[in-house]
């Protein structure tokens, strides 16, 4: 099958098209035949994951090591990116119930990767729904990590109708998510993100929207039940006074400093920090596919790159103009069909 692969770390040029062993479903297996896959925040990473520095590593220092083991350290250990995808199933394991060939699916391979390719092997009770009848596969392949990972941390942050909640980092894969899954709980959400995505913000629903280059939310006086931090870039001592009294200062992205805040705040004081990692839940993904055909969760596509121009959407992300998804589109499927939404 055709893949873009990477032997080594470094700029998108590393990317380059080439011919891979197509994956053998095992029992439990499905086949899918993929469509579209997102450039996400974790592709970027992994595909430099040589260069990322003590500070560009947005979690506790010691988790830098098993990360470092798992990608490798002078070489890329996982040579396929992509860990979300949308396609159809071609074919499925002998004990595999829940699926069967001809289901267009969407699916999350997580850290495993390996959806920049023509096709992914993965068991039928991972991260895997049917795809939203009422999105195209480029549209579908931008939902799971966002839903999973905002789903999951978001309990933490124990939203109700009537809150008020800030989100920082609103327009990122995470942060989109995060948006539509607050309002849909009956909160108001205050986007925050860079100038450029404002009006992405304001169109996944958010009620107010701060560009963080511009304005400093912890100083305008304003209060939240929740501060959601998806990039960690704010700090817990800045945004105390911008919580309400028994507000929740929920960090995506933290170090120990953080850590040591949540175990205090556990203990005193009715601000609290949490620093949670999320769960991997393949229920959270067929919630999400429910929302998205009530009209309560969409995603948006910027741009659509064939996959023999991977390191083109690469480059296109890395300049930091996008509104939305920048979707690699595999093969099989009309490019121009699929940058549209339906
Ligand atoms: N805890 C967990 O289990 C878990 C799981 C997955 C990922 N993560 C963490 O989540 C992070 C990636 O999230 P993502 O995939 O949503 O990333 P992403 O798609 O790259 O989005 C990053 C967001 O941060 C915003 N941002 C950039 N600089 C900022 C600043 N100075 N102040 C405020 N916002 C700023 C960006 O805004 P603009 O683009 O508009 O500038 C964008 O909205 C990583 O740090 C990763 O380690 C944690």
């Amino acid at each position: 099958m055709k893949a873009v692969i990477y032997t080594e770390f470094g700029p998108p040029e590393v990317l380059r098209l080439a011919e891979s062993a197509k994956p053998i479903p095992r029992d439990n297996d499905v086949l899918v035949r993929v469509h579209a896959t997102p450039v996400a925040y974790g592709d970027l990473l992994a595909r430099n994951f040589k260069n990322v520095s003590r500070r560009e590593f947005n979690m506790p220092l010691p988790l830098l090591l098993p990360m470092r083991i798992y990608f490798g350290f002078s070489k890329p250990k996982v040579n396929i990116l992509g860990s979300e995808f949308a396609g159809e199933i071609e074919a499925v394991g002998g004990s595999v119930t829940r699926f069967r060939p001809g289901d267009q699916v969407m699916g999350y391979l997580g850290q495993r990767m390996g959806a920049y390719a023509e096709y992914v092997c993965m068991a039928e009770n991972g991260s895997l729904a049917l795809k939203p009848a009422n999105m195209s596969y480029a549209e579908a392949a931008a939902v799971p990590y966002g839903a999973i990972m905002a789903t999951s941390l978001l309990r933490h942050g124990r939203v109700q109708p009537g809150h008020t909640v800030l989100i920082n980092g609103a327009s990122g894969g995470i942060g989109a998510a995060a948006v539509q899954l607050v309002k849909h709980h009956g909160a108001a959400v205050t986007g925050v993100c860079g100038a450029p995505r404002m009006e992405y913000v304001k169109a996944l629903g958010a009620d107010q929207v701060i560009d963080y280059a511009r304005e400093d939310f912890t100083k305008n006086g304003v209060t939240y039940d929740l501060i959601f931090d998806v990039l960690g870039r704010s700090s817990f001592s800045r945004c105390k006074r911008s919580l309400k009294s028994d507000g929740i200062y929920l960090l995506a992205s933290f170090k120990t400093k953080a850590l040591m805040q949540m175990l205090w705040t556990k203990l005193a004081g009715r601000k609290k920090v949490i620093c949670a990692m999320a769960n991997e839940d393949p229920e959270s993904l067929v919630f999400a596919k429910g929302l998205v055909e009530a009209g309560e969760y969409k995603s948006m596509i910027d741009r659509c790159f064939p996959l023999e121009h991977a390191a083109e959407a690469h480059r296109y992300v890395e300049q930091g103009h996008k509104q939305g998804n920048v979707v690699i589109m595999v093969g099989h499927t009309d490019l121009e069909n699929q940058e549209k939404p339906s």
